[in-house]
């Protein structure tokens, strides 16, 4: 595959991260905090440098290279930062980027990707018609067309795709509870309730921090299911794999720092404050010019 960013050959690849390391986590924006959020609890004495590229937000309607040049800058400014891992809390940029950066980095930095998850969708499904709410990027990679094909068609079940570029601009304002969100929510989503869609997967990270606008709607008639959890998981289990889990408790140091490429962090911090469990200790800075 041809290079598709003229990163500077790793002329002189950094030693090998140690466990005491931090998580890197990359998001088109604040979106995919709701992963950070799962890794978070699920991991709690790793710390976590989280890459919010606001600068560049929303990703969606964004051609498959831009994607990638993106996601490529997003994932070496983590590397150069000494993460242990890189998680691209990113459906957009998973669809695109990933077979790239594995390549790239080699064993020695793992990269983990995330698909919507229709799977457990498909198999908790009554009704067998389940709708996928994603970006029009992640659409038209191969991962989702994958899943499609491994999961739903073998069980007779209808997937409805739904696209929208207007949500992830309200989350990234924190207008999730707003009069124009919950009408964009309503007209969206009615139509898949009345095909008879009982879960809806949220094939986008910000999304999960729409359910409590969606419930408000469609209360039980749907079925939220996201990535989150899986992604946590499968990043636990890479590190258990490379004894690269960080053991000691960290007390109160910060363990969610968030740098936003977007120079917007005084902006974003009440924002992401509502967004943030009381539990969690985090930080937001401007990414460093
Ligand atoms: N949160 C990202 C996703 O999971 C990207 C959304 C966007 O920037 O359009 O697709």
């Amino acid at each position: 595959m041809t290079a598709i960013h003229p990163l500077a050959p790793l002329l002189h690849p950094m030693t090998r991260a140690q466990a005491d390391a931090p998580i890197g986590i990359f998001d088109s924006g604040i979106g995919g905090l709701s992963v950070g959020l799962e890794i978070a609890q699920h991991l709690p004495n790793e710390q976590i440098v989280y890459y919010a590229d606001t600068a560049h937000v929303p990703y969606g309607p964004r051609d498959d290279q831009e994607i990638r040049e993106l996601t490529a800058q997003a994932i070496e400014w983590l590397y150069r930062q000494g993460c242990k891992i890189a998680v691209v809390a990113c459906n957009t940029a998973s669809a695109f980027s990933l077979d790239y950066l594995r390549a790239h980095y080699g064993e020695d930095f793992p990269i983990v990707g995330l698909v919507p998850a229709l799977k457990p969708a498909v198999l908790q499904s009554k009704t067998k018609t389940v709708a996928v709410l994603a970006t029009p990027a992640t659409f038209r990679g191969q991962l989702i067309k994958d899943v499609i094909q491994r999961f739903a068609l073998p069980a007779e079940v209808k997937v409805i795709p739904l696209t929208s570029l207007e949500l992830v601009p309200f989350v990234e304002s924190g207008a999730q509870m707003s009069a124009a969100c919950l009408s964009t929510l309503s007209e969206l989503l009615q139509p898949v309730v009345d095909a008879g869609a009982d879960h809806l997967v949220l094939g986008c990270t910000h999304y999960p921090f729409l359910k409590t606008a969606i419930q408000s709607i469609f209360g039980q008639k749907l079925t939220l299911i996201d990535s989150g959890t899986a992604v946590a998981r499968q990043t636990s289990r890479i590190l258990t794999k490379n004894e690269l889990l960080f053991e000691q408790s960290r007390a109160d140091q910060v363990q969610i720092h968030c740098y936003v490429s977007g120079q917007n962090a005084e902006h974003l911090q009440p924002i992401v404050g509502r967004l943030m469990p009381e539990q969690i200790r985090w930080k937001i800075s401007n990414l460093p010019r």
